[in-house]
């Protein structure tokens, strides 16, 4: 008999099923035995009478989170035995047959529960245990389908999808890199990319004029609720792109993902609303402000999706103890061109003041958090390196850390410019959740601990050496 799925039960009224599932609780009522089975789709009712002896004795044994095999038939519930509020509230399965596969022990905290009682470091030990309940499972089912709608919706727009690597070299995105030792090579390092910024622009050299990647980025920063080390991110980039291309698609994505997915929720204004960070900053005193309406009690509408890019970024910031500039988003941000300038006329007019220029950099805003963040870049290996300059950047490390890029522009550059959206971040809103741990299946800790595998750990001397590392315990 193949499987049914507890949710397809009532369609096999006073037939003979196979089930398979977790006993989610035991009732003993008189000389009647109940469970409740669980699978991903449902919960139903299996009885157990005296009379099948052999599997009511077994069914006596079962404790919660027992693994086990279901045979039994789809009964009707007498009327007054009904549950209206559950689906397969109708109906219960009279168990005929009953295996048992893995034996459980009693779980580290009640997953019936809602999490808010039981302390995170428990759940994220027991993540697997964790993942068990409803409200988790939930948030991983519509993770999977945000993801399937955004790759569908960008191949329907022409893009295609490309892996780039993992093991790769520091690309500046403004934190610190982790890195890998090489074996063959002693004393060098692979970084784990913070983004595919660069592989994303190469690949505009080789044609493919429209990218995208559900990307795993690195950033060895601070975690905080809305940050973790390794995190997912909707990377695109195309070729020929106005920034309102790039706004345009971006809005329509999220159009067909809350139509599709979140149809209780509401867009509060469409087209986006275009805010310049300079009015961003004085009027709400944040670039990344919450357009949400407060009602009466000043609580804001968890349906309410209040969406904005921030445009108009100044393309430096002075970085006081560092005593220099700095890019505010990345140095392949192109600055904003005045009409009629040359490049060579932009370098100049940069290099002189470079507090003044704006960039063609936008942030998209949900709610109050910053979830997304692109730009337009530079094709023009001369602007780029004048770029590197002002960030300080010395002649013989510009050609070490960009001359591939450099090189690359030398042979045919389309202009081009791009976003990434924090996958994360859009998850965590649109699940209502306080924080992106909820929707990452293995999340670490604000400290960037993996409890459940008690990663980062040692390695043992051996792998050291051939690594050519010491540490200072070893
Ligand atoms: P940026 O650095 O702005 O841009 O990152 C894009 C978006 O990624 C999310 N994000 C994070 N989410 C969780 N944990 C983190 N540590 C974290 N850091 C960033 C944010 C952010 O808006 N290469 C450029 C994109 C481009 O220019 O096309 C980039 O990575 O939601």
């Amino acid at each position: 008999m193949s499987r049914i799925w507890i949710e397809k039960t009532p369609e096999y009224l006073n037939k003979e099923i196979s089930l398979y599932g977790w006993v989610d609780s035991r009732r003993d009522h008189g000389k009647i035995i109940f469970i409740d089975l669980r699978d991903k789709t449902d919960k139903v009712q299996v009885v157990f009478s005296p009379d099948k002896e052999e599997i009511y004795d077994l069914a006596g044994k079962l404790r919660s989170e027992w693994v086990i095999e279901i045979k039994g038939k789809v009964n009707p519930r007498p009327e007054n035995m009904q549950n209206p509020k559950i689906a397969t509230g109708k109906i219960e399965i009279e168990a005929t047959g009953l295996k048992i596969f893995s034996q459980a022990n009693s779980l580290p905290f009640d997953i019936s529960n809602k999490s808010e009682s039981v302390n995170e470091e428990v759940r994220l030990k027991y993540r697997y245990l964790d993942l068990r309940r409803q409200r988790l499972y939930q948030n991983l089912v519509n993770r999977h389908r945000i993801i399937k709608l955004i790759r569908d919706f960008l191949s329907d727009n022409n893009f295609i999808e490309i892996e780039t690597p993992i093991l790769t070299k520091s690309t500046p995105e403004g934190a610190r890199d982790y890195v890998v030792p090489s074996r063959l090579e002693a004393g060098k390092f692979y970084a784990l990319p913070q983004s595919p910024q660069q592989y994303k622009q190469l690949l505009m050299v080789s044609g493919i004029e429209r990218y995208f990647q559900i990307a795993r980025c690195f950033r060895d920063e601070d975690t905080r609720g809305d940050r973790q080390p390794e995190f997912t991110q909707l990377d695109l980039e195309m070729d020929f792109p106005t920034q309102n291309d790039i706004l345009q698609l971006i809005e329509n994505l999220f159009k067909e993902l809350i139509i599709k997915i979140y149809p209780d929720k509401r867009i509060k204004e469409f087209p986006f609303p275009r805010i310049s960070y300079q009015e961003a900053m004085e009027r709400y005193n944040s670039d990344r402000p919450d357009l949400r309406e407060e009602n009466d009690k000043g609580e804001k509408d968890p349906n309410e999706l209040a969406f904005a890019f921030v445009v108009d970024f100044p393309l430096f910031e002075w970085k006081k103890e560092e005593k220099r500039w700095g890019a505010v988003h990345h140095p392949f941000t192109r600055p904003k061109l005045e009409s009629g300038e040359t490049i060579s006329q932009t370098i100049e007019r940069i290099k002189k003041d470079p507090g003044i220029p704006l960039a063609d950099q936008y942030d998209c805003v949900l709610n109050g958090n910053e979830v997304g963040g692109g730009s337009l870049r530079i094709s023009e290996p001369k602007l780029l390196e004048a770029i590197f300059e002002i960030l300080g950047h010395q002649s013989e490390e510009i050609s070490a850390k960009f001359g591939h890029l450099l090189k690359a522009f030398s042979y045919g550059v389309p202009p081009h410019g791009g976003i990434a959206l924090g996958l994360d971040r859009i998850i965590m809103i649109l699940q209502n959740e306080p924080s992106i741990r909820e929707v990452i299946a293995f999340p670490k800790t604000g400290d960037g601990r993996d409890l459940m595998m008690e990663a980062p750990s040692t390695i043992d001397s051996k792998q050291l050496k051939e690594l050519h590392l010491k540490t200072f315990n070893s």
